[in-house]
């Protein structure tokens, strides 16, 4: 047994008492019912499972949980899909999905929402030129699998959004 104390979607918890080869996607699932993160290939190969941890100096990443131990995420602050709506509003992100129609089983789209979500909050911070957003999104995505072949629909709901508040996200025109 560990220990395991973490923070998600901003909220505290534990200390609590863990078995050592317990998963995070399982600690997630089963000990807090947290079922929006999905287990897809059990592998680290699909990343539907991916969630975002957030490092003190205010980057994120996405990180697999299948195949991590919950104990790997002692001490960080993490956010899962059900992080994203805020008071009851679905995010813009979680809004441009569903206008595109991007997920169809939906087993992938927490996934992509996280990494998503990742990459706008980069480009929020280091803005890119619009002639390199087409990649800039599909390097950000690349390595999420969508067996339902949604890929160029999730690709234009994040494209949809960074245009809309071009500003914030691309590299202004000269
Ligand atoms: S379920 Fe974790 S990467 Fe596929
Ligand atoms: S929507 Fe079914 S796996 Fe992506």
């Amino acid at each position: 047994m560990t220990t395991l104390s973490l923070t998600i979607n901003g909220q505290k918890h534990g200390p609590m008492d863990v078995r050592d080869d317990l998963s995070m996607n399982d600690f997630l699932r089963e000990m807090l019912g947290m079922t929006g993160t999905k287990f897809g290939c059990g592998a680290a190969q699909c990343l539907s499972c991916a969630v975002i941890v957030d490092a003190p100096d205010g980057t994120s990443t996405t990180s697999p949980t299948c195949v991590a131990p919950a104990m790997n995420f002692d001490g960080k602050s993490i956010r899962t899909v059900e992080g994203h709506a805020r008071d009851g509003e679905l995010s813009t992100l979680q809004n441009a999905f569903i206008a595109h129609f991007a997920f169809q089983c939906g087993y992938c789209t927490a996934g992509f929402l996280n990494e998503g979500q990742v990459l706008l909050e980069r480009l929020s911070r280091t803005p890119v030129a619009r002639e390199a957003l087409e990649q800039t999104i599909a390097d950000a995505l690349d390595g999420h699998l969508c067996r339902c072949t949604g890929y160029v629909k999730y690709h234009e709901a994040v494209r949809d959004v960074i245009l809309a508040d071009s500003k914030r996200y691309l590299m202004a025109t000269k």
